[in-house]
């Protein structure tokens, strides 16, 4: 089969936010802390700082938000705004393009209020500049004029605090890093929050499915609830056409069957993906500009939405040399195993390699 075949952006696996998850996924946002599932720790820190903000009257402190795509950055941001009784302005990295647009939001704020700023890493180095000042002493700094008579005026700015998230820390600056006061990591949720946020989400949306019925949807959603949000609505099909309307395990299994999602969660392309590897590559290590190449896709894509739940469910490891598969891959997928080191003995050959 042709490797391009594929189509990446469309999966129903993706973790990309889609114009078909809008309609519901804002519906179902959560609106205050208390109703956000899972995250605990980081649920549980930002509680105290936004309590102590509010009660000193300042603005929260600048809040970097980290991790794979889907897992609530976007609706977290939200939250706290709502939390801290302030308005939210959102925009993302790719839109601020000149210096001129980031000063426009930045004046038109209001005390207070949060400016999300959505794949912050992507933000050009000449609108960084901008936000420097801004961060760090709620201030423009504006050039006017050119040549020798140019000069620097500066503008206050109302005290913001700035929300940031990034599927990938490691790409922003470190002086842009540095002026987060707040660092949060999200992880991948676990099967039981993840079926606590489908049964909760079927509520809302008045539909009527088991407990047996969540977990199946949940196991399969590779702790991501905007993956589990639109199986939920796919299963939903099945059980209106195929069934009385109502989700149970039977339904939610022959559903994802026939998406073609097996046990964990995988589709076709999470085991096209092992199957290069371990066919072309004797199992790895093969470096991930190489296995992106053999796929038809973008390294960062392979990076930020493949290879952090294939590592979570210890499928998949990452060594200096590249990425390797593990035994409980091969397993999987039903492929005898070629003498390969275990993963201990990996990160003593390669050096281990922190993700
Ligand atoms: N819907 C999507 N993510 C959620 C979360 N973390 N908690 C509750 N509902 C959600």
């Amino acid at each position: 089969m042709d490797t391009n075949e594929f189509d990446f952006e469309n999966r129903i696996m993706s973790t990309s936010y889609s114009a078909a998850d809008s309609d519901t996924e804002i519906s179902l946002r959560p609106k205050t802390l208390e109703d956000y599932i899972g995250q605990e720790k980081v649920k549980e820190n930002l509680k105290v700082y936004i309590e102590a903000a509010k009660k000193r009257g300042d603005p929260l402190d600048h809040v970097l938000l980290y991790g794979p795509p889907g897992l609530g950055k976007t609706t977290l941001s939200n939250i706290i705004a709502a939390e801290m009784g302030v308005n939210i302005r959102v925009t993302s990295g790719p839109a601020i393009e000149k210096q001129g647009d980031l000063a426009a939001i930045l004046t038109n704020l209001n005390e207070g209020d949060v400016l999300f700023i959505d794949e912050i890493h992507r933000l050009s180095r000449s609108v960084e500049e901008i936000l420097y000042p801004a961060m760090e002493d709620y201030a423009l700094d504006i050039i006017i004029g050119n040549g020798p008579s140019a000069r620097s005026i500066r503008i206050d700015l109302p005290r913001f605090t700035l929300i940031g998230a990034t599927t990938r820390a490691g790409q922003m600056t470190t002086p842009l890093r540095d002026r987060f006061g707040v660092i949060l990591k999200l992880e991948l949720y676990s099967p039981e929050e993840l079926a606590t946020i489908v049964r909760r989400n079927a509520g809302i949306l008045e539909m009527e499915i088991t407990d047996d019925g969540a977990i199946e949807i949940a196991s399969r959603s590779r702790g991501t609830p905007r993956i589990a949000n639109r199986l939920l609505k796919r299963v939903r099909d099945f059980a209106q056409i195929m069934g009385d309307g109502r989700i149970d395990e039977r339904i939610a299994n022959y559903a994802l069957t026939k998406l073609e999602i097996d046990q964990l969660g995988l589709d076709n392309v999470d085991r096209r993906m092992l199957e290069t590897i371990i066919k072309f590559y004797n199992g790895g290590p093969v470096g991930l500009e190489t296995l992106a190449a053999t796929v038809g896709e973008e390294a960062v894509t392979l990076e930020d939405m493949y290879e952090p739940y294939l590592m979570q469910i210890g499928f998949l490891s990452r060594t200096p040399r590249g990425r390797c598969v593990t035994h409980l891959a091969y397993d999987h997928l039903g492929l005898p195993r070629v003498q390969i080191p275990s993963q201990s003995e990996q990160m003593k050959l390669f050096g281990a390699e922190e993700n």
